[in-house]
């Protein structure tokens, strides 16, 4: 199937060089397991799971099945003061897959919505016990929390702020932890465990019971695959619980299974009190995002409120849409008959390594990665970032899909994802990277 050029200009496409794409688009046109095709047929491997989607791989029948059947019976439901059974199934598996009593979801429809979901429920939380002045959120350097309001002034990436003006006041941000020092480190980073304490430095500046809540994502993903360093996570949750301050975890790339376990909150051993989720929740099947919370914040809010009155004044006309929760179940439900957290956490040793032996490449500036998630930062051409858009398109030309932000290569396979497949990703990136 062949656009003419003309039938390109209507749809304007979100973060893509417009110009660029629609002078020379590439299209998918259909998937299956671990491939794309692109519209001229050819087969293209898919390195980033669709978008840290598919981690199922692409397809799947019963997932199909299980959305088409929802649709055939019940295709909507008002999701305000009525509900339908497959929500509450949907967060049953949830809330079993998520740490101890983050047993609440509340359902939304992408990570930026979850993430501005997240935000009020931290002030709802506060205010309901009398401590409305809770009113700044602390974020981090290099974060990416999604696009909506509140995420942007969460954003610690320049080019999600500067057009947009001071969305929000009162968002302080923590310094990243991307150091030198950790450069080619496999895993957790020995270096930057203090960099935690700039949350204490931020108490110290805006007072003990200002702060509502701290948003980190445990792998930072999308700004270029950035692991914390050891004992960090523990500090900012230490520092939390001394100030009473929620710490949120984004896990809308690192949930379902991308760490080895359900959750990096699992796999590091560090409960937040807040966790977003979206993209592997329902393979990318459906759009869907939700917000896992623990049970002393559902019933701090729930109780504020007097009998029959609505308690939290939020909510989406497409929360919990019966479709995306049919696709929902279908995907844990697969996840757990086929045991793919496992299988990820078995072939990360391999996939890592994959990715490491790429460091002995002049262009290669740092390798970093834990899981299924890798990122291979290469060094600057012309400008910041052309050489990684450059490698991107040539990577689709010669048939491997992944995302690159700026200059790094962010390669996150599914994990129905074995051996032959990490060795094709890692044989194109080689010959890829000796044209730099
Ligand atoms: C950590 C994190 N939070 C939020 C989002 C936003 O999700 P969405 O694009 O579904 O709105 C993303 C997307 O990549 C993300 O990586």
């Amino acid at each position: 199937m062949t656009l003419s050029s003309d039938a390109l200009e209507q749809h304007w496409l979100p973060f893509t060089a417009n110009r660029d794409f629609k002078r020379e688009p590439r299209l998918f046109v259909r998937a299956s397991g671990m491939y794309y095709w692109n519209q001229n047929g050819d087969k293209i491997l898919d390195g980033c799971s669709g978008l840290f989607t598919t981690a199922a791989g692409h397809c799947r029948p019963e997932i199909a099945k299980a959305v088409n059947e929802q649709l055939l019976t019940l295709d909507f439901t008002p999701s305000f003061m009525r509900s339908h059974p497959g929500a509450f199934q949907l967060a049953n598996a949830v809330a079993a897959l998520t740490p101890e009593d983050l047993s609440h979801v509340f359902f939304c429809n992408s990570g930026s919505e979850a993430v501005d979901t997240a935000i009020k429920i931290a002030f709802a939380y506060h205010l309901a016990r009398n401590e409305g002045q809770r009113t700044y959120l602390v974020s981090r350097e290099r974060a990416y929390h999604g696009v909506n309001m509140g995420g942007t002034a969460l954003s610690g990436m320049v080019k999600n702020r500067e057009a947009f003006g001071a969305v929000m006041p009162g968002v302080l941000h923590l310094r990243h932890t991307l150091l030198p020092q950790n450069r080619l480190t496999r895993g957790l980073g020995e270096h930057g465990v203090e960099l935690a304490d700039d949350l204490l430095r931020f108490v110290q500046l805006v007072g003990e019971k200002r702060i509502a809540a701290v948003f980190v994502e445990p792998i930072a993903g999308s700004t270029g695959v950035i692991v914390p360093p050891k004992g960090y996570l523990e500090r900012v949750r230490e520092i939390c619980d001394r100030f009473g301050i929620l710490l949120v975890f984004d896990e809308v790339i690192c949930g379902f299974g991308r760490t080895g376990q359900p959750f990096a909150a699992n796999t590091f051993g560090v409960l937040p009190d807040i966790i977003t989720l979206a993209k592997a929740l329902t393979n990318g099947a459906q759009p869907m995002g939700a917000v896992a919370v623990r049970d002393s914040i559902y019933r701090t809010i729930t109780e504020s409120a007097p009998d029959g009155a609505t308690e939290f004044f939020h909510g989406y006309t497409y929360s919990a849409h019966p479709a995306a929760c049919a696709a929902g179940l279908a995907t844990l439900k697969i996840y757990e008959t086929e045991d793919l957290f496992a299988k990820g956490r078995e072939l990360a040793p391999y996939f890592q390594d994959a990715m490491f032996a790429l460091q002995d490449i002049g262009v290669v500036a740092d390798v970093r990665g834990f899981g299924m998630l890798a990122g291979v930062e290469i060094k600057p051409g012309k400008a910041a970032g052309v050489r990684g858009a450059d490698l991107q398109a040539k990577l689709f030309d010669r048939g491997l899909h992944l995302k690159t932000t700026g200059d790094v290569a962010i390669i996150a396979p599914a994990f129905i994802c074995g051996r032959p497949e990490v060795d094709i990703i890692v044989a194109m990136l080689r010959d890829a990277l000796a044209d730099y």
